[in-house]
Order: C-alpha cells, then structure tokens, then sequence
C-alpha cells in the first residue's frame, strides 16, 4: 500500500507497478485521486507487461493485509518553508494514517516518506506500538544520492563509481560522511578540494530546498520515490542492503531513543541490523548533534498532542 497519491506516493506505486512483482493499493482522502491514477497506471501494464493489479481506493478496508505500507500522506514544502514548518500539520496527518494502516495490515513494515522525517517516522513508531524493526523512514537514501550525483558530475564519472554515505537527521543537520566517501575506492579527499568538497556537502544539505526553489509548487518526487522504491525491493527481496536510512536507536552510536538515519541492513523483516561503522570525530559528534535536533522536534509533538 502507498498512503498519499500526491507526487511521491504515485510515483512510488508506479515504479512498483512497472516492475510488476507486487500488486499495489494507492490511497488517499480526495475522492477519485487515486482511482483515477491507479486505473491509469493498470491499464499501462498492457504496454509494459506488468501483471501488477493497481486499486485505487479512500477505504482503509481495502488496504487489509499488506506486506509493506509506504507513507508520503502530507503537505509538501513550498517556498521559503522549512520542513519543520511541516511539523505540526503532518503530525496530525501520519497520526491518523497511522491509526488506520496498522488496525488493517497489523503485521506490515511501515516506510515512512513524509516530511519532517525522523519526526514523523517517531511518531508513526509511537503510534503503531510496531516492533522498533518494522517502522523505518525513507531520508538517508535520498540525501546519499543527491550527493553521489554531485561528486560524480564534478568528477566526470559514473555515479555508480561513487560510494558515500550521508547520515544523521533528514534536514539542515544532515552529516554527509566525506571521510568514508571514496571513488573506485579512493578517498574523494584525494581527488577534490577542500572548497569543492564544502561545495558539495552544502548542496546536498539544501538539495531539497533547491527543488522547491525550481519547481514552486511543491517538492522532489522522482528521487525520493526511487529511494522509498530502493527500500521496498531490499526488503521484498529480503536483500540485508546495506541503506542509510531513519531507524529507532536504542545506544547505537551513542544516541537513545530517537530516529535518526544510520546505516542499516534491510531484509524481510525490515532493519535487519543497525550497521555500526566506526566512526572517527568530528563525524560521530555530528551525528549526535544531528539526532539532537531530531528531539527537540519529538519533544515539540509531544508537548501538543499526547498519544
Ligand atoms: N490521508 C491520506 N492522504 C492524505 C492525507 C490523509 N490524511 N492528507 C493528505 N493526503 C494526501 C494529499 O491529498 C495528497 O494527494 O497526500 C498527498 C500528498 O501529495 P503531494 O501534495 O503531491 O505531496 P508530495 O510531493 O507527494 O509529498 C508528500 O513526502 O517528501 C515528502 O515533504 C514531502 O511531506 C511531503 C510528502
């Protein structure tokens, strides 16, 4: 099941569809939104040669018994919002998607898409009362990307031959890990600058606003969904990739009892392993610190609204 027909949520049900080896419900609250889409994305299967069934619905009743439920219910960004504005509206939102999935597919693995994302993954984990293993949120993947994508355009080589990782809280606090980031085995230390390298790690902190500052009328969708997509077949697959992604800590790395993206192997049953690299200063410290504005956004929630 994807929650959310909006950009994301489509995409995501999409890219499923079209490869054909699961069959997907697409939900939302506007009536005929995702009928409409999903009938659309069924009837493409013809020309693609998927056999997926797509169903479009606004009744939870159909979504009954799902192996894996995608979040990306919520407002997007518009320009100028940060995605803590996001905060209070959403809260609300995943609360109450929340509530809904897991009294129907009561054994699925929850990806949570919407944004502020280790905030809303949190919440959807208190909601759910799931297992820590089965509520992971969809951010590291997608910060990763967009900062292979820019080493590799800056060096002229497949993104393929760049291997990264970025870490911590999906927002402005994000650690993009330079010291373990290397092309064809190399550390990118040795191939760039100092000043290109800053470049790049503060563009891939504000790759999101980027988007919304082209686009004006709402967020990215194309990488986010080939993120969520990445998580879903690791885990359909029960692959254990190794995947940055939000994740419940309880010690790892020094932080307890928050989201926060780390890396992880994803398999069947969802976080398989929280995956421990030993981290040197001053990376470990900003993770740490990164998780920290990821409380203080979990203690704004839950001074308003209790579960
Ligand atoms: N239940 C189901 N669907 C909902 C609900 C709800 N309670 N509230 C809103 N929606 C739907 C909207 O009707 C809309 O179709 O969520 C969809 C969101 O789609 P978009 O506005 O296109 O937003 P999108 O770009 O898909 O982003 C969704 O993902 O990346 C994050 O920051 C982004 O939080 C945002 C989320």
């Amino acid at each position: 099941t994807v929650v959310g027909a909006g950009n994301v949520g489509a995409t995501i049900a999409q890219r499923m569809a079209d490869k054909g080896y699961a069959d997907v419900v697409l939900i939302d609250i506007v009536p005929g939104l995702p009928q409409g889409k999903a009938l659309d994305m069924l009837e493409a299967g013809a020309v693609t040669g998927s056999d997926a069934l797509v169903l479009g619905t606004n009744d939870y009743a159909d979504t009954a018994g799902s192996d894996i439920v995608v979040i990306t219910a919520g407002l997007p960004r518009k320009p100028g919002m940060s995605r803590d504005d996001l905060l209070y509206k959403n809260m609300e939102i995943i609360t109450n998607v929340t509530q809904q999935v897991v009294k129907f597919s009561p054994h699925c693995i929850l990806i949570v898409v919407t944004n502020p994302l280790d905030a809303m993954a949190q919440r959807c984990f208190e909601v759910s009362k799931f297992p820590k293993h089965r509520v992971i949120g969809m951010a590291g993947i997608l910060d990763t990307a967009r900062f292979r994508t820019f080493i590799a355009r800056e060096l002229n080589v497949s993104v393929h031959s760049v291997a990264a990782y970025v870490l911590g809280g999906h927002g402005d606090s994000m650690v993009p890990m330079v010291a373990y980031t290397n092309v064809a085995g190399q550390p990118i230390t040795n191939r760039m600058t100092e000043e290109q390298i800053t470049k790049i790690v503060n563009r891939t902190r504000e790759g999101g606003e980027e988007i919304v500052g082209l686009l004006q009328t709402g967020s990215a969708f194309y990488a986010p969904s080939a993120a969520a997509t990445q998580m879903i077949e690791a885990i359909l697959f029960d692959r254990r990739e190794i995947l940055p992604c939000s994740t419940y800590l309880e010690g790892e790395y020094g932080i307890s009892g928050i989201f926060a993206g780390v890396p992880t192997a994803l398999g069947s049953k969802g976080v398989e392993e929280v995956v421990e690299i030993r981290l040197a200063e001053p990376e470990l410290s900003a993770l740490q610190r990164s998780a920290e504005s990821v409380k203080i956004l979990v203690e704004k929630m839950r001074a308003t609204s209790k579960i």
